[in-house]
């Protein structure tokens, strides 16, 4: 369809469905074990409710937002996931000028299609700004100059992901017959990824060779999985003038020690894949919200997993709902940003570059009716007291 018939990012999502390949789909859309985290990341947000103002003046609304003190015009960023050229053969490439044309940043994946050189090419201008995603090679040296490579490239931000040590069992992904095309892999880690052993769909043979890592696991097995609190955070600082974020934090006692680490900022998030039962993000806001309202002021809290509308052929859900509420709902609970990765992935996949603008003019237009009708005007004025779980208790 023409973009100008897509209303929602449920319906990038379902064109996403219609052209990805088979592998590709599976592995942007595919969750661990029985997928169960994926859908309650999604659900969680509705078990929350607003308290909305009313005759509040309302004209003028202004969704814009700092993210580590870099304009965003949404409190949306772009949450790092892997190997975008499996969704449209310009890669990432699409993300940052879409990201740049709309002014939100794009954080980028160590595991991107196209190199963290290509991707700074891809800028509308030096200045916008973009932020690194960093898997920790176990190997120092390399982690190392990885750092030092996107600081001199001009990134403004690391995101340490900690919440990968070991890839997640994510079954589509390892069913999913993988071979990357030539025109997908550019980076060394694409070229391992690329070179998972044949799929027992291809050679009968082969039935007892499954690779149980899939394309995720390829991806990340050079991962230092011995990172700590003790070592890996003063080691970063010591590497980089950079902010520091810490991705993937899943409950509140860790985020107290991110506040004491002295970061810049923590990203509640459980990749939107795992699948040990934790904590939608999104509840373990409202608990850090509740017991330790003290962090909020010590770093910038985002949050990310499940922002979206409700849709999918693989995951029954209970209709769709405006994403925007998702994000107020984050806001008003003390979220600074919230990060969308699959839904930029699928935006990018149908329309490229113009699919991402869309979906940033989509997310924009519903976050100023949403906040209109929660009687804010601008984000300073999305507090706690707008947010509440069921309505009923006070009866
Ligand atoms: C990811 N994610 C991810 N995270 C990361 O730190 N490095 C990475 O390379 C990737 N790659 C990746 C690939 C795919 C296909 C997915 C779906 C996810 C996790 C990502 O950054 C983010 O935390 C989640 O995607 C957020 O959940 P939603 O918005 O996809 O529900």
């Amino acid at each position: 369809p023409p973009l100008s018939r897509i209303l929602n990012l449920g319906d990038l999502e379902d064109v996403a469905r219609k052209v990805l390949s088979y592998k590709a789909l599976a592995y942007y859309s595919s969750a661990a074990d029985d997928e169960t985290t994926h859908t309650e990341n999604i659900r969680a947000f509705s078990r929350y409710f607003f308290n909305p103002r009313v005759l509040r003046p309302i004209g003028h609304c202004d969704p814009s937002t700092t993210i580590l003190g870099f304009k965003s015009s949404i409190p949306v960023f772009v949450s790092g996931s892997a190997l975008a050229r499996l969704g449209h053969p310009l890669g990432e490439a699409n993300i940052t000028r879409g990201a740049g044309r709309t002014s939100i940043i794009q954080m980028v994946s160590s595991n991107a299609s196209l190199s963290a050189a290509q991707i700074a090419e891809a800028r509308l201008s030096p200045a916008q700004p973009l932020f690194f995603q960093l898997y920790k090679h176990r190997d120092l040296e390399v982690a190392e100059q990885r750092v030092r490579e996107v600081e001199a490239l001009g990134y403004n931000a690391i995101w340490l992901t900690v919440d990968a040590p070991v890839p997640g069992n994510r079954e589509r992904d390892i069913r999913a017959p993988f071979v990357l095309q030539d025109q997908e892999r550019e980076t060394e880690a694409a070229k391992t990824a690329g070179e998972r052993p044949k799929q027992p769909e291809d050679a009968a043979e082969e039935e007892e060779n499954v690779n149980l890592l899939g394309t995720a696991g390829a991806l990340i097995s050079h991962a230092d999985i011995n990172m700590s609190w003790t070592e890996t955070i003063p080691w970063l600082r010591r590497v980089t003038k950079l902010p520091i974020v810490i991705k993937g934090i899943q409950c509140v006692e860790d985020a107290v020690l991110a506040a004491e680490a002295g970061v810049e900022g923590i990203l509640l998030s459980n990749h939107g894949v795992h699948d040990h039962s934790s904590l939608p993000s999104i509840d373990v806001l409202y608990k850090l919200r509740k017991q330790r309202p003290d962090v909020f002021d010590k770093l910038e809290v985002y949050i990310d997993g499940g922002v979206r509308r409700g849709t999918g052929q693989f995951i029954a859900l209970p209709g769709r709902r405006a994403t925007a509420n998702d994000v107020l709902k984050a806001l008003c609970l003390g979220a600074k940003a919230v990060g969308l990765g699959r839904p930029f992935l699928y935006a990018h996949s149908a329309y490229g570059e113009e699919g991402v603008v869309k979906a940033v003019q989509i997310l924009e237009r519903e976050l100023i009716t949403g906040m209109r009708l929660l009687g804010a005007t601008n984000v300073n004025e999305l507090v706690p007291e707008m947010v509440c779980g069921r309505a009923l208790d006070i009866i």
